[in-house]
C-alpha cells in the first residue's frame, strides 16, 4: 500500500487551522476573539512572525484562508468548545479527540475536568510533533490525558483505544474536528459503529463534513473553489461527503439520533454576529456541523 502524506510527514491541514485559531486570537474585536491561547506555541518560528506583524498576518490569512474559511474555524472552535465543556460539568467519564490535530482543549479546560479520561488520538507523525512541542515548552500532561497514535486506514479504532485504556459502556463524548471528509465512506461508517455499539446510552458524536456538491466540484458555494485549493496544495484529499438534506436520514441509518445541526448561516447568525448586528464576516458555506447522540 503507498503511503500517504499524513504518514510520511505529518498533517498540513492540522497546521493550518491551528494557525488559523491563533491568528483568531489576534482579532482587535474581543466579542470575535478566538480562545485557543495555546495554538501559537505549535506555530514554527517563521509563522510566529507571520502571527505578531499584523499587516504580515493579514497577509498570509487572505493568502491561506480565503472566503470564509478562518471564519468557520472559528465557529468551529466555538461549537466543539461548547460541547466539550457540556461532556466535562456533565461528569461523562470519557472523551476521545479522534485526529486531535493540534487541539489543546484538554489543557485549556483542565480546571473543569473532574475525572474524565480523554484520549487523544492522530496519526504518529503528526503526534509525535504535538509531543514534541509540549515537552519543549514544558507544557505538562493535565492528568487523565492520554496519547493514543493511530492511523485509521490501517488500525483497529476498537483495538487501539481499548489497550489505551478505554472502556465500553460508558457515557463518552466523541470530537471528530475536521476529518471525516479525509475518510472513505467506509472508515466514516466504521467510526460510526464503533461509537455506537461501544458507548452507552447518553454518548455524543460531534463532526463536521463536507456537503457532497462539493466534492463533485459543482463550485455551487460561498468558498469552495478556494478551499478545495488550499486542501489540494496540503496534498490531503477530501473523499466524503454528505448530501443536503440528508444527515438526518444518514445518522438514524446509523442508529444515532440528531441533537442539533448547524449549516454555514446558522453558524454566522449564532458566531459571528454581535447584539447590534456587527458581523465578523462571512462563513464559507462548504460545511456543515452536527451534533449526534446515542
Ligand atoms: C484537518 S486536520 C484536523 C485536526 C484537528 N481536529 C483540528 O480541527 O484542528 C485532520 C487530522 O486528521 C489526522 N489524520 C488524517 N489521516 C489520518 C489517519 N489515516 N490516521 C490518523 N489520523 C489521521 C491528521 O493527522 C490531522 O491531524
Amino acid at each position: 500500500m503507498v503511503e500517504s502524506k499524513v504518514e510520511r510527514k505529518g498533517s498540513s491541514t492540522a497546521g493550518y487551522t491551528c494557525f488559523s485559531r491563533a491568528c483568531a486570537t489576534r482579532e482587535k474585536d474581543e466579542r470575535f476573539r478566538g480562545p485557543d491561547h495555546l495554538a501559537e506555541i505549535f506555530m514554527p518560528p517563521f509563522a510566529r512572525v507571520l502571527l505578531n506583524v499584523p499587516f504580515l498576518r493579514k497577509w498570509c490569512m487572505h493568502r491561506m484562508f480565503p472566503t470564509g474559511i478562518h471564519e468557520y474555524v472559528l465557529a468551529r472552535t466555538r461549537v466543539f468548545d461548547e460541547v466539550f465543556v457540556d461532556a466535562l460539568e456533565r461528569g461523562f467519564s470519557q472523551i476521545v479527540l479522534l485526529g486531535s490535530g493540534m487541539d489543546t482543549r484538554a489543557f485549556r479546560f483542565q480546571e473543569k475536568n473532574r475525572g474524565a479520561t480523554i484520549f487523544d488520538l492522530d496519526i504518529y507523525t503528526t503526534q509525535h510533533y504535538k509531543r514534541e512541542v509540549l515537552d519543549r515548552k514544558k507544557i505538562a500532561t493535565p492528568g487523565g490525558l492520554v496519547f493514543v497514535p493511530i492511523n485509521f486506514n490501517k488500525q483497529c479504532l476498537a483495538d487501539v483505544l481499548a489497550q489505551a485504556g478505554y472502556r465500553d459502556g460508558q457515557e463518552t463524548l466523541f470530537l471528530w474536528e475536521g476529518v471525516t471528509m479525509y475518510l472513505d465512506a467506509g472508515a466514516v461508517d466504521g467510526t460510526l459503529a464503533f461509537i455506537r455499539n461501544s458507548a452507552a446510552e447518553g454518548s455524543i458524536v460531534v463532526f463536521d463534513y463536507v456537503r457532497a456538491s462539493v466534492l463533485r466540484c459543482e463550485n455551487s458555494l460561498y468558498g469552495e473553489k478556494a478551499i478545495r485549493g488550499t486542501v489540494a496544495r496540503a496534498e490531503e484529499d477530501w473523499v466524503f461527503g454528505i448530501e443536503d438534506g440528508a444527515i438526518e436520514g444518514f445518522l438514524a441509518e446509523h442508529d444515532f439520533k440528531m441533537l442539533s445541526h448547524h449549516t454555514p448561516s446558522d453558524l454566522e447568525i449564532a458566531y459571528l454576529m454581535a447584539e447590534d448586528g456587527t458581523k465578523l464576516g462571512r462563513i464559507n458555506e462548504t460545511h456543515c456541523i452536527v451534533i449526534a447522540g446515542i
